[in-house]
């Protein structure tokens, strides 16, 4: 078979790996799921049972999207993101992967540099790889709480560099990029003619004094930004594949060129159910946010009392952590997460699925029920 070498690079993922082999255990406790588990609100659903019997859902939309998304999407950038948007500056996609994905082949060649602040969410590296482009991947400041490292950026810089890409809250450490260093970051990249592309599929859910920012926020950087978004996460919609990217309409008909052979436009049954989370109840929001603010408290003391096994970074946003394994153990994050799996079933991610800044942690979701935790946490501690 003759395989893109494109394809043949990118190893397997251990994410799905962990998938396969929890399939074969019936009592699993399940710390490694990354998607909401409460069920999509009721008001949602119900708008897209009246538009499938209206017989609004049979076709396609414009590849953009529908006007009417758009225009909500517009008025809640304004709102809560401080961005000043028109619709033709918006293209709805196939979740915050697809613009993900469309930003990326809209703007890396073969060969280009994309700097990304690892550890980091491993699609993102993939992303990168499909187009061609080249990974280099600049350690986040553990010590400091994985903060990122601005002259580390800086020193990354090359004549190849194209873009800078990074998630913020971030999957897997649940680090908020604070705005003070988001504003050097813009400056950088300014001097450096290059694109920021980010993915703020978090964008609500950050605890204690952490504030989400968004980079496009910055006039003068407004131009180079693509900025990604999500249903998934703030409306627990993993399943309808829907999210939307803003950037500026000279990229956005690039980005178009993209999206289009990929998706033609997103689902539009989805696109309704888009519609009615943006202009119901914000209610389900503040919800999931107390959920997972009271979820993190409890996994961190019960990580406190493992604390001669796993040393943590509290996490200020998201709904996973990434606690490094201490001792000869830990060196193999996915072993270790092999023998948690299959001997005590409780079911984790290896850090390493994150970049090699990752080797040596696990990545814990606390987006699961309180239960959920303790048990794991119950088999953990008489394990460990
Ligand atoms: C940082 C990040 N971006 C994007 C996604 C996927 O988002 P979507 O379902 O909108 O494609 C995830 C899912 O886990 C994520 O953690």
């Amino acid at each position: 078979m003759n395989i893109s070498n494109r394809v043949n690079q990118i190893g397997k993922s251990a994410i799905h790996e962990m998938t396969r082999l929890s399939k074969q255990y019936e009592d699993v406790a399940f710390l490694s799921w990354a998607k909401p588990t409460t069920g999509t609100p009721k008001h949602i659903n119900d708008a897209v049972i009246n538009a499938i019997k209206q017989g609004l859902t049979g076709g396609y939309s414009q590849s953009e999207g529908l006007p009417e998304l758009r225009e909500e999407v517009v008025k809640k950038l304004k709102r809560d993101n401080n961005i000043e948007a028109n619709i033709s500056q918006i293209i709805v996609t196939v979740g915050a992967i697809e613009g993900l994905a469309a930003s990326v082949m809209a703007t890396i060649d073969p060969g280009d540099e994309v700097i990304l602040p690892t550890p980091t969410y491993s699609t993102h590296i993939t992303h990168v790889k499909l187009a061609s482009g080249i990974p280099v991947l600049i350690p986040l400041n553990e010590e400091k709480d994985f903060a990122l490292d601005i002259d580390a950026v800086k020193k990354a810089i090359t004549p190849k560099t194209k873009a800078i890409m990074f998630c913020s809250p971030s999957n897997p450490t649940g680090t908020v990029f604070p705005e003070e260093i988001l504003r050097k970051l813009a400056e950088i990249a300014l001097d450096n003619n290059l694109v920021i592309i980010t993915d703020e599929a978090y964008e609500y859910f950050t605890f204690d004094d952490a504030r989400h920012f968004s980079i496009a926020s910055i006039p003068e950087i407004r131009k180079n930004v693509i900025t990604n978004y999500t249903f998934t996460k703030t409306y627990a919609m993993t399943g309808w594949r829907i999210g939307y990217l803003h950037a500026d309409e000279e990229i956005i008909s690039q980005i178009k060129k993209a999206h289009i052979p990929f998706a033609i436009c997103a689902p539009v049954a989805s696109q309704y159910a888009a519609i009615a989370a943006l202009k119901g109840s914000q209610d389900c929001i503040k919800e999931y946010r107390n959920h997972y603010l009271n979820a993190r408290n409890l996994m961190c003391e019960r990580l406190d009392r493992l604390n001669s096994i796993f040393q943590y970074v509290k996490p200020q946003g998201s709904y996973l952590m990434f606690p490094k394994i201490l001792g000869e153990t830990g060196k193999d994050s996915f072993a270790f997460s092999k023998k948690l799996l299959n001997d005590i079933q409780v079911s984790t991610t290896p850090g390493i699925e994150f970049g090699p800044t990752g080797e040596s942690h696990i990545r814990l979701s606390f987006c699961v029920p309180e239960d959920m935790i303790n048990n794991a946490f119950d088999r953990m501690e008489k394990y460990l």
